[in-house]
């Protein structure tokens, strides 16, 4: 695994790649792997001769108050996870120079960032398409990969990709599960014990969500009111947002009559935890 601190390094080492006929996958990251980050390195794997996983902990992608000094670093257990994976290059690069003193361009995907977390954390979704963008403009990738945990982000970052006519497949992958069925999430190592186990009723409330459209249940807000009281029973936990809306457009679903996406996001003691799932009516 090669590691790369300089963006003309890197832009060099992906170009070199290119005329080679390499086909290059990308993987960002903030780093703190876990097995959500693994999982979208094994499919980039063998997807791609050459797979390039970054790590930045993107400081316009936080808003005022947030988790930005805080947020998990652990660089060199991230070297060893990332070499363990079999990556090729792995890119770290400096917040000064992803941001040098003057830096002025944003990309603003409109609409589908207003609803669900938009609404929480203004402006968190300019910082991801902006850094996506810078990093796909450094990297050149053919494919990126993400995971459907974020998945407003991904919602996101393709229709960046599609408006902008960036030539990369963005790939989406299923979110990886603890035991007790909570996301994994590099913000999970703010939880402790006890809060751990309050977590899990945010996949519980997810799994009753499907049951009840299984059981021909239709109306969004009795699904809702059943999901807040079983988040409701746990201790610690507030619900930012349950959502069930449209998958393409994020626009509240009243009645479900196709497919629908049911998203929640909640604070527990330090963390702030989002999930989701896709529910179908057939
Ligand atoms: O999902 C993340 O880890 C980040 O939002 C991303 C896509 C790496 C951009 O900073």
């Amino acid at each position: 695994m090669k590691v790369i601190g300089s963006i003309v390094e890197m832009h060099k080492a992906s170009l070199d790649l290119r005329n080679k006929r390499k086909s290059i996958g990308f993987v960002p990251t903030m780093g703190a792997l876990h097995k959500g980050h693994t999982s979208l390195i094994e499919k980039a794997k063998k997807d791609n001769d050459v797979v390039i996983l970054s790590i930045f902990v993107n400081p316009t992608q936080f808003t005022a108050g947030e988790d930005y000094h805080s947020y998990p670093r652990d660089i060199e257990k991230d070297k060893t996870t990332a070499s363990d994976s079999g990556i090729d290059y792995l890119f770290l690069p400096s917040t000064d120079e992803m941001y040098p003193e003057g830096y002025k361009t944003f990309v603003n995907v409109e609409d589908i960032t207003e609803p669900l977390c938009g609404k929480f954390r203004l402006g968190h979704f300019k910082g991801v398409a902006t850094v996506v963008l810078k990093l796909f403009n450094i990297i050149k990738p053919h494919k990126a990969y993400f995971g459907e945990k974020d998945y407003q982000q991904l919602l996101v970052i393709r229709m960046m990709a599609r408006d902008l006519n960036l030539d990369i497949e963005i790939i989406n992958m299923p979110t990886i599960r603890e035991g007790n069925g909570i996301a994994m999430s590099s913000r999970n190592r703010y939880l402790n014990q006890k809060e751990m186990v309050s977590a899990a009723a945010i996949y519980k409330a997810l799994k009753i969500s499907q049951e009840m459209v299984k059981d021909s249940e239709r109306i969004s807000q009795k699904i809702i009111t059943e999901m807040e009281r079983v988040i409701k029973n746990e201790e610690g936990i507030k619900i930012d947002y349950i959502s069930i809306c449209d998958p393409d457009t994020l626009e509240d679903v009243k009645i479900i009559n196709d497919r629908a996406l049911i998203a929640i996001a909640v604070r527990i003691g330090n963390a702030r935890l989002i999930d989701n799932c896709i529910v179908e009516v057939r």
